[in-house]
């Protein structure tokens, strides 16, 4: 397990000042921040562009060493000993870094097998299942500058695999990527979870990924946490309210207004709009039954009735904007 408390970064910054002056001034990037990070779940890290995001995962990752705080990976101490961390986590970046494109996919990953001291045998071995594992196994003695983009980034996962990590840090793992890999690399970083109990550290800006891959959430602003939670509970947290939509099979006048007056008995917040023949409702309580009986009582044909669940990208929106 891992255990991350009250992370702090401060960054100093060289600006001009007037008269060419060099100013020195701090950013802190992350303020405090305590995670956990369990082996077998898959953990999201959300924020706006800005909000401490990568800074985190380089702490976490000891690319980077945290200006105050605690961290702890199994019982070891990362702070003091990030040699000892260093082989039992890695670190998938979106984007093209970290490979040599004048290598091939073997040899680059057989150069990073070696920094890890992996045995040579056992690298071999690995390799031949990993370049398997991400679709790369014909492509092994090609040149990188000749992949396309998605293969890269297969590659990257391949290389973030080479020390058969037990945490693994994706940030933005699937930037970049066509519809058909970035939904492979989904189905990829679940099985590295459920089956091989990997415990895994998420960053995206595709919500739908966080929605359908995080067992819980954490949400960053301004270098703080401002939440956390599962996606479930973020969202009705956020959203201290109910959306009903009702189809019905033909326009009936005025219906909106009498649909308000009979339920706000039961819900003195409700507000009942109508819009090209959908009908809204907004309120706090769960309205559903009263809402079936009222139009059965009315004859009133329902084509659809549903509530709307709150969207993880409006939760965010909605949170960067109280933040
Ligand atoms: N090397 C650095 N030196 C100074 N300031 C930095 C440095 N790296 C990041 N920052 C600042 O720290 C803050 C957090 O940046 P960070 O890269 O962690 O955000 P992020 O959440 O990963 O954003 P994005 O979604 O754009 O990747 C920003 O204000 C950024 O300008
Ligand atoms: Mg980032």
């Amino acid at each position: 397990m891992i255990i991350a408390e009250q992370l702090k970064k401060v960054y100093t910054v060289k600006t001009k000042g007037k008269f060419l002056r060099r100013k020195k001034e701090q950013v802190e990037a992350v303020k405090d921040v305590s995670l956990q990070i369990e082996k077998g779940k898959i953990i999201g890290l959300l924020g706006i562009n800005g909000a401490g995001k990568t800074t985190t995962i380089k702490m976490l990752t000891t690319l980077l060493a945290p200006t105050r705080g605690s961290y702890f990976v199994d019982g070891i101490d990362a702070i003091k000993n990030p040699i000892a961390i260093k082989k039992i986590i890695n670190m998938v970046a979106g984007g093209e870094r970290m490979i040599y494109w004048r290598l091939t996919a073997h040899e680059n990953l057989w150069y990073y097998g070696q920094i890890y001291g992996v045995p040579s045998h056992v690298l071999k071995e690995r390799i031949k299942d990993l370049l398997k594992l991400v679709g790369l196994e014909h492509k092994a003695n090609v040149p990188v500058e000749t992949f396309s983009k998605g293969m890269k980034q297969r590659l990257q996962i391949a290389r973030g695999l080479i020390n058969n990590p037990q945490y693994l840090f994706m940030d933005e793992p699937t930037i970049g990527l066509d519809a058909v890999v970035s939904k492979e690399l989904r189905e990829h970083i679940k099985y590295l979870a459920t089956e091989e109990g990997k415990g895994i550290l998420l960053t995206s800006h595709y919500m739908g990924e966080i929605e359908e891959l995080c067992d819980y959430i954490y949400i960053l602003n301004n270098g703080e946490l401002i939440k956390q939670g599962t996606a479930q509970q973020l969202a009705t947290e956020t959203f201290n309210q109910k959306t009903y939509i009702l189809k019905l099979y033909k326009q009936y006048g005025n219906i909106s207004n009498k649909l308000e007056r009979k339920l706000s008995p039961y819900d003195s917040s409700i507000k009942v709009t109508e819009e090209t023949g959908i009908i809204k409702i907004n309120c706090r309580e769960n309205i559903s039954l009263q809402l079936s009986r009222i139009c059965v009582e009315e004859g009133i044909l329902i084509k659809e009735m549903y509530e709307l669940e709150p969207r993880l990208e409006d939760t965010i929106l909605q949170l960067a904007k109280e933040g």
